[in-house]
């Protein structure tokens, strides 16, 4: 199996993180963790883009040098990161000189070739957003910025330029053809637009002036002026992984972003690395925006969902719920999603408290209270239900199809083949009714106890090995529970059971085989325990972060 490589965008420490950051990290840590699952050596980058403008600003405004201040936010994303339970390889900040010694090299690479020369600029420039917008988006928002609705500013320089121009025939054609597959489609068909609409050259670097903080990356041909931030910060998907031992995950499997970032990504980027001969990321995944309680986020509402309040919620309903809500319920479309309190209320209940949690303590207690505790005899008893209902059914091609969405992207449909398991098990205890044998034989009123009691173990084998194969499916989205629960059945899928982060003893479609190698066995024991996930009641105020 060839290697997956998947990136995050770098964020900006001008500011702490919050949940939009979290979000897309999310997405990446699921869709990382299912290709480790499906047994691929994955590569997973998130980082800091440390060398901006506006963090300079920021610094200032706190009395702090810009190291200090991209030094404290670093720390905050990685805290936050760690308590999100991201399983990056490695996060980089754009300050080390791994980073930036390489972009520089890259550069230098750009001028040599003639990519990058240099000319004169004069453009509106969005100074909330540390870019440059053409002349007709910069009219058609009446001359604010498109982003944060803040007044450009127009500004001439004489700059080096990146030649995006050379290379619009080549672009379109990628794109147009998926060999860049630029997702989800509506992005794709927005992008050919503006492709379409005639690529102008793209200034790369600013003339450093006098009083200028030291900070960012020189020119290497020209250290009288400074890369343009943007430039040198799409490097770090390279230049962290441009080394003998990493060099094997390039080019990406998929850069993942939300929709406001997607030009530098699906155009800019892969135009400079065919000019440095290099491969180009296979899939650019634009997302929507999370919005609060129906509101756009927005620091002037002040209603952006902090960390803060993320903790809140996985302290009242655990992480591994929130990393499902935001997971499952996100805007990993081409729309933006709601977080709110209601709605997460509402779903943590259906697909966890009732949904895995309930099926697995309801299957662990039968087997408590009818087979002390041990896994029952699969026998050769069939016992399908009133429908024909049999939670076999599909098994053997779980693999294969998971492996098709999440190489898709389509997250949310490789996780719901878990939850459809596990309504399967519900609906198939519902209509075989093992209690009603089990009082039978007890009762002594069971026409034939003997074949009661194999039909008995039957069912409730097949429903305990459905669970298993569900939760393997589930583990992407809730790495902590699910491996809670194969502590208690005695699942051996992790190398290290006592860690939810050890790596997988054989890949996805040796783990889910129907009583295979790593399937349950008669005679296994099967503690119960407290449910894994509590109901929740929706008449409760929502967490607060504030108690
Ligand atoms: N530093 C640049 C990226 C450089 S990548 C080479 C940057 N940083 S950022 O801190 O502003 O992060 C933007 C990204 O944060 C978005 O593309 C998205 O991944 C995430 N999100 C920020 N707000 C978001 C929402 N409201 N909803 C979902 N994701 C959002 O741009």
């Amino acid at each position: 199996m060839d290697p997956y490589y998947v990136t995050t965008p770098i964020y900006y420490v001008n500011d702490r993180p919050h949940i939009g950051h979290c979000y897309t990290t999310l997405i990446a840590d699921v869709a990382a963790r299912m290709h480790r699952l499906i047994g691929r050596d994955v590569f997973f980058l998130t980082g800091t883009d440390e060398h901006a403008e506006k963090v300079v600003a920021k610094a200032l405004e706190n009395g702090v040098s810009p190291q200090e201040w991209a030094d404290r936010n670093a720390a905050e994303f990685k805290k936050a990161f760690a308590f999100m339970n991201f399983s990056n390889d490695d996060f980089v900040r754009t300050t080390e000189s791994r980073h930036t010694t390489r972009a520089a090299a890259y550069i230098q690479k750009l001028v040599d070739s003639g990519d990058i020369e240099l000319g004169d600029y004069e453009g509106w420039w969005d100074a909330s957003q540390e870019e440059y917008v053409v002349e007709n988006v910069a009219k058609e928002h009446d001359y604010k910025s498109p982003v944060t609705g803040r007044p450009l500013e127009k500004r001439t320089e004489q700059n080096y330029f990146f030649r995006l121009d050379h290379y619009a025939a080549w672009l379109e054609e990628q794109i147009a053809d998926d060999a860049i597959r630029v997702l989800p489609e509506a992005r794709k068909n927005e992008v050919l637009g503006r492709i379409r609409q005639g690529l102008q050259k793209v200034p790369v670097s600013r003339r450093i002036k006098e009083g200028d903080a030291d900070w960012g990356v020189k020119m290497p041909n020209d250290p009288a002026h400074r890369v343009y931030v943007w430039i040198e910060a799409l490097c770090n998907y390279l230049t962290v992984v441009d080394t003998d031992d990493r060099i094997k995950y390039w080019p990406a499997d998929v850069h993942l972003m939300a929709k406001d970032i997607l030009w530098f990504h699906a155009v800019i980027w892969p135009a400079m690395l065919k000019a440095l001969g290099r491969e180009a990321p296979r899939v650019i995944y634009a997302h929507a925006y999370f919005i609060s309680e129906g509101r756009k986020m927005s620091k002037s509402l002040g209603n952006f969902i902090e960390i803060d309040q993320l903790r809140a919620y996985a302290d009242r309903f655990s992480l591994d719920a929130l990393r499902w809500f935001l997971s499952t319920q996100g805007p990993l479309g081409a729309n933006d999603a709601d977080f709110a309190y209601q709605r997460f209320v509402e779903v943590y209940n259906a697909d966890l408290a009732n949904g895995i949690g309930n099926a697995t303590s309801r299957v662990s207690n039968m087997i408590a209270k009818y087979f002390e505790g041990k896994v029952p005899e699969p026998s050769d008893i069939v016992v399908p239900g009133e429908s024909g209902l049999d939670p076999r059914d599909g098994t053997t091609g779980v693999a294969e199809s998971f492996t098709g969405h999440a190489g898709a992207m389509r997250l949310g449909e490789a996780l719901a083949m878990g939850t459809d398991r596990v309504s399967l098990v519900d609906r198939y205890i519902n209509q075989t009714r093992p209690f009603s044998i089990a009082k039978q034989i007890d009762k002594g009123e069971h026409p034939e106890p003997l074949r009661g009691r194999a039909e008995l173990g039957a069912i409730l084998y097949t429903c305990a090995e459905a669970l298993r194969i569900a939760s393997l499916l589930l583990y992407p989205a809730m790495p902590e529970k699910m491996a809670e629960l194969w502590r208690r059945w005695n699942c051996p899928h992790l190398v290290d059971p006592a860690d939810c982060n050890s790596a997988f003893v054989a890949p996805l479609a040796e783990l889910a085989q129907w009583g295979g190698r790593y399937g349950l066995k008669a005679g296994q024991e099967i503690a119960k325990g407290d449910a894994l996930f509590m109901r929740a009641d929706p008449a409760e105020p929502a967490p607060d972060a504030s108690t």
